[in-house]
C-alpha cells in the first residue's frame, strides 16, 4: 500500500491517503496538548506507545464483537485503517469521578460509580468541545438516532471489556473518550485512539496516574506512566 498524501493533522495524529480508497495511513506524534491546546509539549516516545497500545486494545475489542477502524500494524507509529468519516462526537465514558465530572459536579475524585456514565460533547475546537446530549446531537444533525443507539451500545460494550482487562494487569479505567466512524457503507466503527492520552489510567493499589493527567497537572514522570502501562499490557499478551 502507498502513503499518498496528508489530508489531515491533528493534535496527536495524521492521516495520510493512500492508493486504496477504503484505506488511510494514521502516523501518531509525540506531541500533547491539553485545554483545547491551549497548553503544548512534547511527551518523548507516546507516538510510538499510542499506536502499539490502541492497536492491541482494539483487535482485543474486535474479538469482543466491537467493529474497528484497525487493519494493520505497519511500524511503530503508522497505522492502516478503514477509511471513514468520523462522527464528530466525543464519546466519555466514566467509571470512577475525575476530572470535569469533579469539577463540574463538586465532588472529589475517585468515588466508584454503581453505573457508568455516558455524555457527548460536540468536537469542535472553535467552540471548546461543549458538552451536548443526544437531542442536541440529532438537532445538529450529527448522527441519526439509529447511529446515536448504536455509540451507545458499543461505548458501554467497550467500557465492559477493557475494565476487565485493564483489572487483570492491575489498572482502574476510571474514564475515557472514544470516537465512532461510519465507513462508505454507512456502518458504525470504533475510530481514533485508546491510549493514555485518552483514558484516566490509575494503578489499582497505589492510585498512582499512570495517564495525561500527569502532563496536564505537571506531575512528572510523564513518559515513565505511558512506558509503564505499555510494558504491563505487554507482558500480558506475552503470556497468551
Ligand atoms: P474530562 O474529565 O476532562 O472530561 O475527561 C474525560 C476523559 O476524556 C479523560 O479520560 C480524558 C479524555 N479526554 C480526551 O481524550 N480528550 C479531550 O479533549 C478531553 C477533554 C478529555
Ligand atoms: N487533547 C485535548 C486538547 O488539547 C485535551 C486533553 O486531552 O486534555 O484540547
Amino acid at each position: 500500500m502507498k502513503k499518498l498524501e496528508q489530508i489531515y493533522e491533528g493534535k496527536a495524529k495524521k492521516v495520510f491517503r493512500t492508493d486504496d480508497p477504503e484505506r488511510f495511513i494514521v502516523e501518531y506524534k509525540d506531541d500533547a496538548t491539553a485545554f483545547n491546546g491551549q497548553k503544548k509539549g512534547t511527551i518523548l516516545g507516546k507516538g510510538s506507545i499510542n499506536n502499539r497500545m490502541t492497536n492491541l486494545l482494539m483487535q482485543m475489542l474486535e474479538k469482543h464483537g466491537v467493529p474497528t477502524h484497525f487493519v494493520e500494524e505497519l511500524n511503530d507509529r503508522e497505522t492502516v485503517v478503514k477509511k471513514v468519516e468520523i462522527v464528530p462526537l466525543e464519546v466519555i465514558i466514566r467509571n470512577i469521578s475525575a476530572g470535569h465530572f469533579a469539577s463540574n459536579y463538586g465532588v472529589e475524585e475517585g468515588i466508584v460509580f454503581e453505573h457508568p456514565t455516558i455524555e457527548f460533547s460536540y468536537k469542535n475546537d472553535d467552540l471548546g468541545d461543549p458538552l451536548i446530549n443526544s437531542y442536541h446531537a440529532l438537532a445538529l444533525k450529527l448522527a441519526t438516532k439509529e447511529e446515536i443507539d448504536t455509540i451507545i451500545r458499543l461505548s458501554f460494550k467497550v467500557d465492559e471489556v477493557l475494565q476487565e482487562f485493564f483489572l487483570t494487569v492491575g489498572i482502574k479505567l476510571v474514564d475515557f473518550k472514544l470516537e465512532f466512524g461510519r465507513t462508505s457503507d454507512g456502518t458504525i466503527i470504533l475510530a481514533d485512539e485508546i491510549s493514555p492520552d485518552t483514558c484516566r489510567l490509575w494503578d489499582k493499589d497505589t492510585n498512582e496516574k499512570l495517564d495525561k493527567d500527569r502532563f496536564r497537572r505537571d506531575l512528572g514522570n510523564v513518559e515513565d506512566a505511558y512506558q509503564e502501562v505499555m510494558s504491563r499490557l505487554l507482558a500480558k499478551s506475552a503470556e497468551k
